[in-house]
């Protein structure tokens, strides 16, 4: 695979590839993320602290996943409900990185956002890796995010953008520690995914690489 050069540059350092992936390049990942499921269930994050739940279900694949509860954000070598180590990232994965991530190190954790009617995410900040410097890759499969972007600071000012099944967004640079989130999801904008909704990957490095 091979990042496309058509990338647009919505805040600084942040390159969105539109239709970075085909539609049998979207239904392999779909196969691969179903069975990273069927070995580590989807499970409701929780918020530190209030407990309230997130309208997202989320898994992991890589040796790290990033898991929340009334204790906090982290990441964790193991499942939160079955205690088992999360499942290896699927080849396809690899191969996305080094198209779109190359020169960083490899990554450790995939955080599979599945997205059902109504579900959203709130503006946050993606900053408990300890590596900064490599960038967070973004897929979108299924059905169209309305994805707002912000900088550094909570009150910075937004824009938006709807990421399509197939869109890559990779979080560099100045983006790296921008403020991100998804507004609502676009139902029946997508064939992709059976019984609609959206399945959002993130991509990243964890640790620091020696
Ligand atoms: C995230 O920030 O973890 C998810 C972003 C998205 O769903 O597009
Ligand atoms: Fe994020």
């Amino acid at each position: 695979m091979q990042a496309s050069d058509h990338s647009l540059e919505i805040a600084p350092g942040c390159l969105w590839f539109r239709d970075a992936l085909d539609r049998a390049a979207q239904e392999q990942l779909v196969a691969d993320i179903r069975a990273v499921i069927a070995q580590a269930p989807l499970f409701t994050p929780r918020m530190p602290r209030t407990g309230k739940p997130f309208s997202v279900r989320m898994t992991n694949c890589g040796p790290l996943g990033w898991v929340s509860d009334e204790t906090g954000y982290r990441y964790q070598s193991f499942h939160p409900d079955t205690r088992r180590p999360w499942p290896d990232m699927p080849a396809s994965l690899l191969a996305l990185w080094a198209a779109h991530a190359a020169g960083a190190p490899p990554p450790e954790a995939c955080l599979v956002n599945v997205y059902d009617a109504g579900a959203r995410m709130g503006l946050h900040q993606d900053r408990d890796e300890d590596d900064l410097t490599a960038p967070v890759l973004s897929v979108s499969l299924g059905d169209t995010a309305v994805f707002r972007i912000g900088g550094a600071a909570r009150t910075d000012p937004t824009r938006s953008a709807r990421l399509s099944s197939g869109d890559v967004l990779r979080l560099g640079g100045a983006s790296r520690l921008a403020f991100h989130g998804v507004d609502r999801v676009i139902a029946g904008s997508s064939s992709l995914l059976d019984g609609g909704g959206r399945i959002n990957l993130t991509l990243r490095r964890v640790t620091v690489s020696a």
